[in-house]
């Protein structure tokens, strides 16, 4: 059995087939998933698939390249919806240097804002990073994140960062990259992550992995990501997605 740590089929691009989608999900064991709501729109659909679906929880945030537009009501509404029984983690928050829609400084905020939001409400943070590994780790440090932990989502960096993230008890999630050809940092990674930390995900519909690479992403590809992981590791498939969907069941405190 596997677990999709981080889906987004709460958007459009699988309006017309996402029944569909998630009925290969299943097909291939993948039968747990964390849909991932980050703004206004993408929030309620998230919400709604999980109360529909008794293996799909939800994760509520705001995305770090809209940080400009969150106002004080979206914090206020996320707080309200993390006592939802079906909200499993407050996320994704984190910052993206890739992007300048939102400037360094608000993103900042956002993100703290939302740490202390996730201390409040005792659930996990997921956190979106992009280019910008060195003031997360600041932030998550002088912000103690370590008292409710979380996932670096898509961990994307070198494995220097790696143990800082252990430390401060966040698990390491990968997804699509570690199974490109020309990825060196993501391989390396898996090979470091003790098992009891590491978890799987797809990021669907984004990061689709080898050989779909480009194509749209979804659930049923997330078991490519465990092959992969499992090959570097030198262990059995059934070894990496026991451990990675019991990581996850311990970190979403989920009773299978
Ligand atoms: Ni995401």
């Amino acid at each position: 059995m596997l677990f999709d740590t981080h889906v987004h089929l709460n958007i459009d691009q699988f309006d017309e087939d996402r029944e569909e989608v998630m009925r290969r999900a299943k097909e291939a064991g993948v039968e747990y998933m964390v849909v991932v709501g980050f703004d206004r729109e993408t929030i309620p659909k998230a919400l709604e698939l999980a109360e529909t679906n008794p293996t799909i929880y939800a994760a509520v945030g705001w995305h770090p390249v809209d940080a400009i537009d969150m106002k004080t009501e979206d914090l206020e509404w996320i707080e309200e919806l993390a006592s939802h029984p079906k909200v499993a983690a407050i996320g994704e928050m984190g910052l993206d240097y890739h992007w300048d829609k939102s400037p360094k400084d608000i993103q900042k905020e956002v993100l703290r804002k939302q740490i202390d939001l996730a201390k409040r409400v005792g659930l996990p943070i997921i956190i979106h990073n992009r280019e910008a590994t060195e003031d997360i780790i600041e932030i998550l440090r002088e912000e103690n994140a370590a008292e409710v932990g979380g996932i670096m989502h898509c961990y994307n960096d070198s494995a220097e960062y790696v143990q800082e993230c252990l430390d401060m008890n966040f698990y390491i999630s990968l997804g699509g990259p570690v199974t490109f050809k020309n990825a060196k940092d993501p391989k390396e990674v898996a090979k470091i992550v003790p098992l009891d930390r590491l978890l799987v995900e797809t990021d669907c519909p984004f990061l689709a992995p080898h050989p779909n690479r480009g194509k749209r992403n979804e659930p049923a590809y997330v078991k490519l990501v465990a092959e992969k992981i499992a090959e570097l590791k030198e262990l059995s498939f059934e070894e990496v997605s026991d451990a990675t969907t019991n990581n996850a069941f311990n970190l979403f405190k989920i009773k299978p």
